[in-house]
């Protein structure tokens, strides 16, 4: 397991997974998925495990999206390929323990995407939250089109999907894209806590509880999200997508064509 990407912390029933890239604001490449996805599966397998909490290291981020350096030069049959592979974000959604999302500042992208497909989500009052992938010529490819719908409604999400443009942790409390928002100094106290009360209940009953809950959206979000993958593989054939994301690596505005 990549203890650098990722760094897991055991508080007694309670499993604390942590993306520890500060210096790039936890954006999530290739072994950040990796380590997540078998951080979680060890957690699942682990009848000791209660609740597992979600956090990015440092006071900046949460996680600020997807490694923006492994879209430059990806076709879109390369992320097609890609969106084959076993998906974070499914994993997430699938976990079958109480996973909660401790959102302590920048939640973009497809860390949002992540923190959606988790089941509770507690912010920090200094967290920042967003969809800025068309601001590289993309759309959110980690369920955002789904999950943000269905938890914002749909023109909010439009807005926030459209625009690129960050709401701060009172407006997404207000949208209801978060359930709780604390003090800064207070985030990991308050979400230890209700990790603490859930891992004392029953582990069959909350597992239950979970699925019926995930069943209410089941059928038709399994349906969105591989359309919304091959829409999301299609932008990777756009010159648009090379421009934005080659702005972003130079510092740059982008100049978008419609190509
Ligand atoms: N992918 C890759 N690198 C990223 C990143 C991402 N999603 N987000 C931040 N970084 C990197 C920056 O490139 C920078 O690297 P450098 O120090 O080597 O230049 C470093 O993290 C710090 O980022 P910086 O922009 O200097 O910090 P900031 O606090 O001023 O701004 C953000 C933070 C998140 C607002 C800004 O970095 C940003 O807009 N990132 C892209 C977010 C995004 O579009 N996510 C969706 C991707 S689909």
């Amino acid at each position: 397991m990549s203890e650098s990407t990722l760094t897991i912390e055991r508080l007694g029933a309670v499993c604390i997974l942590t993306v520890n890239r500060p210096e790039k604001r936890n954006a999530l490449n290739a072994a950040t998925r990796r380590a997540f996805l078998e951080a979680l599966e060890a957690c699942r397998s682990d009848d000791a495990v209660r609740v597992a909490v979600l956090t990015g290291a440092g006071d900046k981020a949460f996680i600020a999206g997807a490694d923006i350096t492994e879209f430059a030069g990806r076709t879109a049959a390369q992320q097609y390929g890609a969106s084959r592979m076993p998906s974070v974000y499914q994993a997430a959604d699938e976990f079958p323990k109480p996973l909660i999302a401790m959102i302590n500042g920048l939640c973009l992208g497809g860390g949002n995407e992540l923190a959606m497909a988790c089941d509770i989500r507690i912010a920090s009052a200094s967290a920042q939250f967003g969809q800025p992938e068309i601001n590289l010529g993309i759309i959110p490819g980690g369920g955002g089109t789904q999950r943000l719908p269905r938890l914002v409604g749909l023109g909010t999400a439009f807005k926030l999907i459209y625009s690129g443009q960050m709401v701060d942790a009172a407006e997404a409390l207000r949208i209801g894209l978060v359930d709780e928002v604390v003090p800064p100094a207070a985030l990991r106290e308050r979400t230890l806590a209700l990790a603490a009360i859930i891992a004392a209940k029953s582990p069959v009953a909350l597992r239950l509880a979970k699925e019926a809950i995930r069943a209410s959206v089941r059928a038709p979000l399994d349906e969105g999200l591989r359309h919304e993958q091959g829409l999301f593989a299609l932008t990777f054939a756009t010159r648009d997508k090379d421009e934005g994301v080659a702005a972003f690596l130079e510092k740059r505005q982008p100049r978008f064509t419609g190509e």
